[in-house]
């Protein structure tokens, strides 16, 4: 994408030595997310280069995500790429196609060729907590704080955050963290197996490299395939998971021997 282009989707992208860092760029509103960012983040997953193995999300300013722009469910605001208020217009399929476009980038996030890291600090809410949900680890302040907003606004989280959710806590702990929309604090969050790294917020840059550096030290090839076979087996049958082991494991062993088959005339 051009500079022009992320300029437009308040979005900021830095790549090198294999990790891409992407960056929510509306501090002003506390990077509130509108679908310009969502299209956005879906163009830059999909043109990310194969050397790419982590990537990191994180929002400008000191916060992750205040969630949706409020200012698309306010009819008396219109916004150039549509207020929300006026999807009710559509039917309830051209409203389920909609979505099916919003939800996009979020689950690109589980693609196995890379591993996705938020950096959550400050406020991760509704929309905001779905992303972090999305990524595969969150890395967090030990003060950051996780709101499921969506029931208190008469909503679902519908940006493809259940799932993770419950994966991440169990379906009580979920249901709980939903049906009350209540503030999850990043220490308990750690707790709760919400949050996999949490330090105060002077540690946070050093945390994220020290993990980033952990993510990238083994060979690409196994960590995307481990991460392929982890993310699958909650779905599959014992036996099932045990041939997708094997399957990947011939993959592994092709690949090892042919880094260390003598080249052709030596
Ligand atoms: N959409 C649009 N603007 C927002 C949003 C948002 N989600 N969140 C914050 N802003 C704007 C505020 O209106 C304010 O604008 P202004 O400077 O023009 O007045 C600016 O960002 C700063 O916000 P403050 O409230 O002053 O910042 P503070 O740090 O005190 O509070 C907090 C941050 C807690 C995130 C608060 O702004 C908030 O509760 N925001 C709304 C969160 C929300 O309900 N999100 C929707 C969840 S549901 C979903 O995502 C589907």
């Amino acid at each position: 994408m051009t500079p022009a282009e992320l300029s437009h989707a308040d979005l900021r992208l830095e790549v090198g030595g294999g990790v891409a860092t992407i960056t929510l760029d509306r501090p002003g509103v506390r990077n509130a997310q509108r679908p310009r960012m969502w299209a956005g983040l879906a163009r830059i997953l999909d043109e990310l280069d194969e050397s790419v193995r982590v990537v990191v999300l994180r929002g400008a300013g000191g916060t992750f995500s205040a969630g949706l722009d409020l200012s698309l469910l306010d009819p008396a605001q219109p916004d150039e790429e549509g207020n929300f208020v006026a999807t009710l217009a559509l039917d309830d399929r051209a409203i389920i196609d909609q979505i099916d476009v919003f939800q996009r980038p979020f689950a690109m996030l589980a693609d196995p060729r890379f591993i996705t890291v938020a950096v959550v600090e400050g406020h991760a809410i509704g929309a905001g907590f779905q992303l972090a949900l999305c990524c595969d680890l969150r890395i967090a302040t030990d003060d950051a704080r996780f709101c499921m907003k969506e029931p208190a606004l008469g909503l679902v989280p519908d940006l493809v955050g259940t799932k993770p959710l419950v994966a991440a806590v169990g379906y009580a702990r979920a249901l709980e963290i939903c049906a009350t929309a209540r503030t999850v604090a990043g220490t308990e969050a750690g707790e709760i197996g919400l949050a996999q790294v949490v330090v105060p917020a002077a540690e946070l840059d050093a945390a994220l490299a020290a993990t980033v550096h952990a993510l990238t030290a083994h060979p690409h090839g196994a960590v995307s395939a481990t991460k392929a076979l982890l993310q699958a087996a909650p779905a599959r049958s014992l036996d099932d998971q045990r041939l997708a082991e094997r399957t990947a494991q011939v993959a592994r062993f092709r690949d090892l021997a042919a880094a260390f088959a003598p080249a052709a005339g030596e």
